[in-house]
């Protein structure tokens, strides 16, 4: 990724991972702006460098905005608890799910050079090996959640 004149879009800056990109992006010399509803991440980690737009990934009018201007995307924002979303599926879900296309949607769009989207930890569960039974048709999965 070449930085010069580079400008990153970071959904999710405030976060764990995302202040600590930011901060890396914007030694590198990108041209870095945030956008995340600071429901998790905290803007005391953020650096001064970069900008702060306070939103939310579900505003597809305000995602399309930020996108148009970027050269490349890293999505972050995202709702991280686990627990949290089998209390709030439906939150978990239009987060997640719906904010992601809309990210995807706006980058098509725009033609956004690149989209960086890291999976989560919980994504493979606990991986439980299973043999399939000798002489079985059916097809066997690698991972079994
Ligand atoms: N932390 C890890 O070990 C790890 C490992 C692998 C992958 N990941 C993935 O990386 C991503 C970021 O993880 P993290 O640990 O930095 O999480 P985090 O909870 O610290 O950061 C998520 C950020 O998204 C923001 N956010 C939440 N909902 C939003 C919304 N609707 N609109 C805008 N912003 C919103 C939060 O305010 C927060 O700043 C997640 O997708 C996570 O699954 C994390």
């Amino acid at each position: 990724m070449a930085s010069e004149n580079a400008r990153c879009l970071v959904t999710g800056g405030a976060g764990f991972i995302g202040s600590h990109l930011v901060e890396r992006l914007v030694h590198d010399g990108f041209r870095t702006t945030m956008l995340d509803d600071l429901s998790a991440g905290s803007s005391s980690y953020l650096s001064e460098a970069a900008t702060l737009v306070e939103g939310d990934v579900r505003d597809a009018g305000l995602v399309d905005d930020l996108i148009k201007d970027a050269d490349y995307e890293f999505h972050l924002a995202a709702y991280t608890s686990a627990p949290g979303s089998l209390d709030e599926p439906q939150i978990c879900i239009e987060i997640n799910t719906l904010g992601t296309l809309n990210i995807l949607q706006s980058a098509r769009r725009h033609k956004v050079r690149k989209i960086i989207f890291p999976s989560s930890p919980a994504a493979p569960g606990r991986q439980v090996v299973r043999r399939t039974p000798a002489g079985s048709r059916l097809p066997a999965p690698i991972v079994q959640l």
